[in-house]
């Protein structure tokens, strides 16, 4: 059984005073709710991990960046390691992000750097991959998504496989108010867990977590984790308010 997971993706968004804020309604309102079967992990801006980091401690929510640098350190300016983000008590790392793909030229070749050096250093990768609506048009989905994931898996242990977090994040779902249908998700989560399978094995696919993203909110997510293969959700928009989060968190 794979345990469902519920990661908030802040973007851009909140200074680390509204970070704090916000973790700490999180947090309370997490502990309030006693229980709960998913795990939840909340992503701030960089400048207020530190901050949040104290405020999750002891807490049920995890914490995670939002990119990494693939070098231990030296002479990358505006860049952030692994080391400093394992010194604060990060768990997990989004990479791939379609926003880092379109507006700041991440490839698959990067990705998969970033991956190596976050497995290697004990932190979880959130691994995003999915289509433009461009692509979907023209039938490329699983072409594409294809191609995203086998790169990132390439040369990956199945017990470094077992680490990661994949999420499915149709592009023109993301910020845009559409959503993935049931059905749409699920075919892709199938055909993402159908190409796991073919790389390890069903045992190992089977345990790894494919999360769904792409303007999943409190009243499309229970329709969305009741599908077979869609194992949580990577939010933005509606992770901005604990309300609406806790609410995906409750409906997993
Ligand atoms: P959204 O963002 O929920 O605002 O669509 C999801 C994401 O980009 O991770």
């Amino acid at each position: 059984m794979r345990r469902k997971i519920i990661a908030g993706n802040w973007k851009m968004n909140k200074s680390v005073e509204e970070s704090a804020a916000l973790a700490t309604d999180i947090v309370a309102a997490a502990k309030k709710a006693g229980d709960l079967q998913a795990e939840i992990v909340i992503c701030p801006t960089f400048l207020a991990l530190d901050r949040v980091a104290q405020i999750v401690k002891g807490s049920p929510v995890q914490l995670g960046a939002q990119d990494v640098h693939f070098e231990a350190q030296g002479a990358f300016t505006g860049k952030v390691s692994t080391d400093m983000l394992k010194a604060i008590g990060v768990t997990y790392v989004i990479l791939g992000h379609s926003e880092q793909r379109t507006f700041f030229g991440e490839t698959d070749e990067l990705v998969r750097k970033k991956i190596g050096k976050v497995l290697a250093e004990g932190l979880k990768p959130i691994i995003c991959v999915g289509e433009t609506l461009v692509e979907r048009e023209a039938q490329k989905t699983e072409s594409v998504v294809k191609s995203q994931v086998t790169a990132a898996y390439a040369g990956l242990t199945a017990e470094q496989a077992q680490t990661t977090v994949i999420a499915y994040e149709p592009v023109w779902a993301i910020g845009t108010g559409l959503t993935a249908s049931d059905e749409q998700a699920q075919e892709v989560h199938a055909f993402i867990r159908g190409l796991l399978t073919a790389q390890y094995s069903a045992n190992v696919a089977n345990t790894i977590r494919i999360q769904y993203g792409g303007s999943m909110k409190p009243d499309n997510a229970r329709g969305l984790m009741a599908q077979n293969d869609v194992d949580g959700g990577l939010i933005g928009g509606a992770a901005l308010k604990a309300d609406s989060f806790l609410a995906i968190v409750t409906a997993a």
